[in-house]
């Protein structure tokens, strides 16, 4: 397969990452075409655990080249800082990581106006990183966006800055903030511009050549399906299109040469942020707990709940998913009796995902099927036939409902803990 995209299932925090670390060992390149820093990838190799927001999981392989497309938006703070802290893991990075001059800069008023939206909304909010993303895409559709490219030029980006400080100052302080100085970020942003310039490559022509060249391209999608703009939970969603289609516009890339749609998803489902989650355990019980997360990118915990087959089945096929990588099996190995999501009732009738808005969505009645756990250990089986056989049985209901074939799964963190179909 010449490319692949990896491509989160649920409302973000699948194991993309890790599903990425695993893969990557067969490609040359792997690349980030959506979203920014708003995204926390976990990668826990011989080299370490790695919670990367901005540069492809593939980076651990000596030989990969990451590309971050221009359908990204950089915080170009962020990036430095992760650039460095992989160097200090012995991480080569120069002439691996290239920077689109087309992705968007995330400015410092970008993350201001994510914070004062938010507050306005008050119990409405998106429950936004607050990384400035939605702002910075806003900025980027209505013709207001500052770009890499811009940075090159220092008089255009110093006069385009100027006209976007004239408005943004205007909204800060009426809503009661201080107003930024345009000296300071100007300086600020040549800097970054200094440090970076050596990353920043022209993508077209690479991989032009590359797909020239039958190289394989892996391409990591950030957030997940259910967090898209038009599909997702408007407006609890983020901004930037999630949708495996995202990654063509998003990188340069043909839709013709996308081969191959890995779906990951969770063995249960995590939400962090608002939003409806159907199937989240909303008590104290040692089950809740057991099935909550620390978020990666915020710190913030990660409402759980148990699988949800309606949503996956949804957004499976609405991305023309082809195979799953299924992980965190391991995390139901301590309840005696599992529940699956099987759809929804809305009004005591069957509904779907997809007749439902935002709001109709928190008052659906999941469907619940209950099947028997395994209680065992399973985070060192690497075999499928290693696995109990609730847990292959598990494994073959969450298949059928969802109607595709799962190819991997995970049983713990690390590169290692995969189990090959
Ligand atoms: P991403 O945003 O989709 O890359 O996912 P995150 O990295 O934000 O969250 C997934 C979390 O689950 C991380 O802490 C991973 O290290 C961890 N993880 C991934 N797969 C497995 C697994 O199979 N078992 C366990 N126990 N943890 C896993
Ligand atoms: P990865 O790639 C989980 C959520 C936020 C919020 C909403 C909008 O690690 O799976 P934003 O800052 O994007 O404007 O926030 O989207 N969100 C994520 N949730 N995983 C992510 O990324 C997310 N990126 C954004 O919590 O609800
Ligand atoms: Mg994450």
């Amino acid at each position: 397969m010449s490319v692949t995209i990896i491509l989160g299932t649920q409302w973000g925090d699948e194991g993309k990452g890790k599903a990425v670390d695993y893969l990557a060992g067969n490609f040359d390149f792997t690349a980030r075409f959506n979203g920014g820093n708003n995204a926390g990838h976990t990668v826990v190799n011989e080299l370490g655990t790695f919670k990367i927001h901005l540069v492809p999981s593939g980076i651990f392989y000596p030989r990969m080249r990451c590309l971050i497309g221009n359908g990204v938006v950089i915080d170009p703070a962020v990036l430095i800082e992760e650039i460095e802290s992989l160097k200090q893991a012995g991480i080569k990075t120069e002439k691996r990581i290239f920077i689109s001059p087309r992705a968007h800069l995330i400015m410092p008023y970008h993350k201001i106006l994510d914070g004062l939206y938010e507050e306005a909304k008050g119990a409405g909010a998106t429950g936004t990183t607050r990384r400035g993303i939605g702002p910075a895409f806003a900025d980027k559709t209505s013709y207001n966006g500052l770009r890499w490219s811009d940075l090159a030029d220092e008089k255009l980006f110093a006069d385009k800055l100027q006209t976007q400080l004239g408005l943004k100052n205007k909204i800060i302080v009426a809503l009661g903030g201080q107003p930024l100085d345009s000296e300071k970020i100007l300086a600020e942003y040549r800097g970054y511009y200094a440090t970076l310039k050596p990353y920043i490559a022209e993508l077209y022509p690479i991989i032009e050549k590359g797909l020239r060249d039958k190289k394989k391209f892996l391409l990591e999608q950030a957030q997940g399906a259910l967090l898209d703009p038009d599909w997702g939970t408007y407006p609890f969603v983020t901004g930037s299109t999630t949708l495996a289609s995202a990654a063509t516009a998003g990188l340069g890339i043909p839709p013709r040469a996308i081969d191959q749609i890995i779906g990951v998803t969770k063995a249960y489902i995590t939400r962090v942020g608002g939003g409806a989650l159907p199937t989240e355990i909303k008590d104290e019980s040692a089950t809740a707990k057991a099935l909550q997360e620390v978020a990666a990118t915020t710190g913030r915990i990660r409402r759980g709940g148990w699988f949800d087959a309606e949503v996956v089945h949804f957004s499976a096929h609405l991305n023309g998913v082809d195979a799953l990588f299924l992980t965190k099996l391991d995390i139901l190995s301590q309840f005696d009796e599992i529940k699956i999501c099987t759809g929804y009732k809305f009004n005591g009738k069957r509904a779907h995902y997809y007749d439902l808005n935002a709001y109709q969505l928190e008052q659906v009645e999941p469907v619940f099927r209950t099947v028997k756990g395994w209680r065992q250990d399973i985070t060192r089986a690497r075999k499928f036939s290693d696995l109990p056989l609730q847990a292959r049985r598990y494994v073959e209901t969450v298949e059928k409902l969802v109607d595709v074939p799962i190819k991997w799964v995970s049983v713990g963190p690390e590169r290692e803990a995969t189990i090959k179909r």
